[in-house]
């Protein structure tokens, strides 16, 4: 294995930061490298929001369904999907009149955009991700931004096209987080299919269980039962599809 596959190989979620915090340069090149990840149609349709603000800091630490560790990352960068950019930028260019010449209604961000803004933030963020671990920098993505979009919009000021998808947090391992367990994933054959999809079945199960067999003496019997209930059905998951059809309202303009 080369460098670049170690790296990717030995990379786990770092969730406790010594407070050396990255230094210039190293903050500088994790957002530079973010910037150079592919992007559709060259369009970067993404923004970074780099959280230096305490005060903020502290407040996400309670949205993002209170996970205390992002108030103390020394670094934190919000990815967002960004149509509002290039939106603005049609507009100041012209565009409302050329659609009017041209007999069309000007046409507005919707879901297909999103998708691709999506797809851009979180391909830059992922980008971000491996140059921090190259220069020892751990990070962990936190998903519960999207949780929360009304109190987000105001303490942000997240125009209408600016979607919260991703926010991770960034610094430097302390030795627990060194020496944690790697966690596993499950079998290439669960996952990687062959020219077409393939419906999972009984054998298939069985073998889920045994890779990620259910850990603590819960109500869940196994582990299709623990995860449906810490993962799926909690009230997290709750907020976060009612944030998002909140969202949603902006680029299906219902
Ligand atoms: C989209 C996404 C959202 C995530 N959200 C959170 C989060 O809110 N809090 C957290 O502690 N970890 C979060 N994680 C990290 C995952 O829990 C972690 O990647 C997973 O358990 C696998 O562990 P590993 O990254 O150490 O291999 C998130 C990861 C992804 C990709």
């Amino acid at each position: 294995m080369n460098e670049t596959l170690n790296l990717i190989e030995s990379r786990k979620s770092v969730r406790s930061y010594l407070h050396q915090a990255p230094s210039r340069e190293e903050r500088d090149a994790i957002v530079h490298a973010a910037l150079r990840a592919p992007t559709a149609g060259n369009m970067m349709l993404y923004s970074i929001l780099e959280i230096e603000d305490q005060a903020i800091k502290d407040r996400l630490a309670v949205t993002c369904d209170h996970q205390p560790f992002i108030a103390k990352a020394p670094l934190v960068l919000m990815f967002l999907a960004d149509y509002q950019r290039w939106f603005d930028f049609f507009k100041h260019s012209g565009v409302e009149e050329l659609a009017q010449r041209m007999g069309t209604p000007l046409r507005r961000p919707q879901e297909g955009d999103l998708m691709l803004a999506i797809s851009d933030a979180l391909i830059a963020a992922q980008t971000a991700v491996l140059a921090a671990e190259s220069m020892g920098i751990g990070s962990c993505y936190i998903g519960d931004i999207i949780e929360n979009y009304e109190v987000h919009r105001e303490l942000l000021q997240l125009p209408e096209y600016v979607f919260p998808i991703g926010m991770v947090c960034f610094g430097f391992p302390t030795e627990n987080q060194k020496l944690r367990a790697q966690p596993s994933r499950y079998s290439e054959s669960l996952i990687v299919f062959k020219d077409r999809y393939r419906r999972l079945g009984p054998d298939d199960f069985a073998r889920m269980e045994r890779e990620t067999p259910a850990r603590e003496a819960s109500e869940a019997a196994n582990t299709g039962q623990q995860v449906y209930l810490r993962k799926y059905a909690p009230d997290f998951m709750l907020e976060m599809n009612r944030s998002v059809r909140e969202i949603l309202k902006n680029w299906t303009h219902s």
